[in-house]
């Protein structure tokens, strides 16, 4: 099969387009064709850090069709269309076909195309744990600061389905998505800072850029809490640091870390076929368009998901 492998100690070009040999499931794993696989930081960043899988094939969020099955799997069968966040199994969906143990998987409704199912998985998720970890109620008001890429996408429309009131941060070339997804407000951080209203919010969701955290805690309420999913490795840093001294009192700082779940993935997956939600995927990509995806997802001004089709 063909395969984006990373080679780490390649001076240029990382990731180079080989032929390898077509994995084999052991008892517990199915064997899947990639159809559609989607591009997220933790692909790039885990390039930039050194972090690379066994196999060296990156690509988490798969979508796609069950070609064999292990022995002792109960769940799925031959032909069954299915969908996973494999990062915690090794990645491996930058390829024509991927293993992974049964329990990763959940299964793609036939109405919820390839593309879109690989849309969601991490970011969806991820969105999902973060708005738990916040404690979000109906009528709660809640600020997403880089709500244009795919975990904000997502963080915005859960937090509606909520019945809470959204505040989307994000670039101008944004907003128009931020209306159809039903924000509240929207601040277009070119032009408008968003710390000038001081304890306005119950919740605010740090996903993406790089904001001061007196900022975050000037605006929210006195039992408000800041979440800190992502945005620059400086925000993250100062948060796991400092973090802790400076939410001494009511207002309380946690640092997210998401964790690949197939129940939070069903709710979502539940969602989307019922139409609650409607996945943004901002640009498709040709499976030999790989290296390209992911350097436009580096370039940090994806609009919602960027996915892979794999012919
Ligand atoms: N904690 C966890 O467990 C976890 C899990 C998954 C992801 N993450 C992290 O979450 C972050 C977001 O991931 P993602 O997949 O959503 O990324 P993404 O899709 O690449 O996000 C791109 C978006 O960020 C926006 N943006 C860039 N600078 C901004 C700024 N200063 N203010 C507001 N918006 C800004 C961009 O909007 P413009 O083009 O308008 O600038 C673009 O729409 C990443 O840092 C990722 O590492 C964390």
């Amino acid at each position: 099969m063909k395969a984006f492998i990373f080679h780490k100690k390649a001076k240029a070009e990382k990731m180079k387009l080989q032929e390898v040999a077509k994995p084999i499931p052991k008892n517990h794993e199915i064997l899947v064709k990639v159809k559609a696989v989607s591009v997220n930081a933790a692909d790039y960043r885990s390039m930039q850090l050194g972090i690379v899988p066994v196999k060296g094939i990156f690509g988490a969020d798969v979508a796609g069709t069950i070609e064999a099955v292990g022995s002792a799997v109960t769940r799925f069968s031959v032909d069954d269309d299915v969908v996973a966040d494999l990062s915690g199994q090794g990645f491996g969906g930058f390829a024509e076909y991927v293993v992974a143990d049964e329990h990763a998987w959940v299964l793609k409704p036939k109405s919820v195309s390839f593309e879109t199912a690989a849309s969601i998985p991490m970011a969806a998720v991820t969105a999902y744990q973060a708005l738990q970890k916040g404690n979000l109620r109906e009528g709660h008001k809640v600020l997403i600061c880089g709500a244009g890429g795919g975990v904000g996408n997502f963080a915005v429309m859960l937090s509606k389905l909520s019945k809470a009131e959204v505040t989307a941060v994000c670039g101008l070339r944004n907003t128009d998505i931020m209306r159809q997804l039903k924000a509240d407000h929207i601040i277009p951080y070119q032009t408008t800072d968003f710390s000038k209203e001081t304890g306005r919010y119950d919740l605010i969701l740090a996903v993406n850029g790089n904001y001061s955290l007196t900022d975050y805690k000037k605006v929210l309420k006195p039992d408000g809490v800041l979440v800190i999913v992502g945005g620059s490795l400086s925000q993250l840093f100062k948060s796991i640091v400092f973090g802790k001294l400076l939410f001494l009192g009511s207002k309380q700082l946690h640092v997210l870390s998401a964790k690949p779940s197939t129940a939070d993935l069903q709710r979502i997956i539940d969602l989307v076929e019922s139409k609650e939600i409607i996945p943004h995927v901002d640009r498709v990509f040709m499976f030999h368009q790989t290296i390209e995806a992911v350097d436009y997802v580096k370039e940090g001004h994806s609009r919602g998901k960027t996915v892979i089709v794999v012919e």
